[in-house]
């Protein structure tokens, strides 16, 4: 049996940190419990693109996060890379879903080729084999045939492939209008309610 209010999310050091930071608001507004993961160079990444200095430690990360995001406590929380005693190293943790926002060709390779190496590629690796939902929000331009082989070869496996790629025919005004089209689309694929932006012909 799954929890339909819990998610796991892991950051990994892939441009687009903008992303995970709206769907991070969204997922507490919606009152999820995030179980949340954050490679080495995410730290790098999302203090470059949001000036976010994000913690080695992680009871710091949710220490700051907790504050950022002014949610519950116990709506998040934070494992380390090694952290093999988190709950998201076995599959008979009860969480239905995991995203990994943004994911670099790195971890997508990692996933594709069940290294296991560490918690966020193990995580990914309980949920195919547990057949649970994992999507990944890949961001590399152009794509080389190795990425895309990776990619393909996940796809068949269930995985959701998920560019953050934004439809322009709403007419979006602001970078936020883009991000929110993302970021819904990606709550629709979790099968997490939102009223982010209406919807095509409503
Ligand atoms: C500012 C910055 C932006 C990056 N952007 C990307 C990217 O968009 N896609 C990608 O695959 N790697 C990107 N990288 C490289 C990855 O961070 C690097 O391959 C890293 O080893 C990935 O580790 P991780 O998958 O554990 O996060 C970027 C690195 C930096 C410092």
């Amino acid at each position: 049996m799954t929890d339909n209010k819990q998610i796991a999310l892991a950051l990994t050091g892939a441009s687009g940190a903008v992303y995970s930071q709206r769907l991070l608001d969204v997922l507490f507004q919606q009152g999820m419990t995030v179980h949340l993961m954050i490679s080495a160079a995410a730290r790098i990444v999302f203090s470059d693109e949001l000036g976010w200095k994000l913690p080695a430690r992680a009871s710091d990360v949710h220490k700051m996060l907790v504050a950022e995001y002014n949610c519950q406590p116990e709506q998040l929380q934070v494992y380390g890379e090694q952290q093999w005693s988190s709950p998201l190293a076995s599959g008979s943790h009860q969480v239905p879903t995991m995203i990994v926002c943004p994911c670099t060709m790195g971890t997508l390779s990692s996933i594709a080729h069940g290294s296991s190496e560490n918690l966020i590629n193990r995580a990914a690796d309980v949920m195919l084999k547990e057949n649970r939902k994992l999507i990944l929000v890949p961001r590399e331009a152009p794509f080389s045939a190795i990425h895309l082989e990776n990619m393909l070869k996940l796809a068949r496996l269930g995985v959701c492939i998920f560019p953050p790629n934004p439809g322009f025919y709403f007419k979006p005004e602001t970078l936020s209008d883009l991000v929110d089209f993302v970021v819904a689309r990606l709550l629709d694929q979790a099968g997490i309610a939102h009223t982010l932006m209406p919807r095509w012909g409503e």
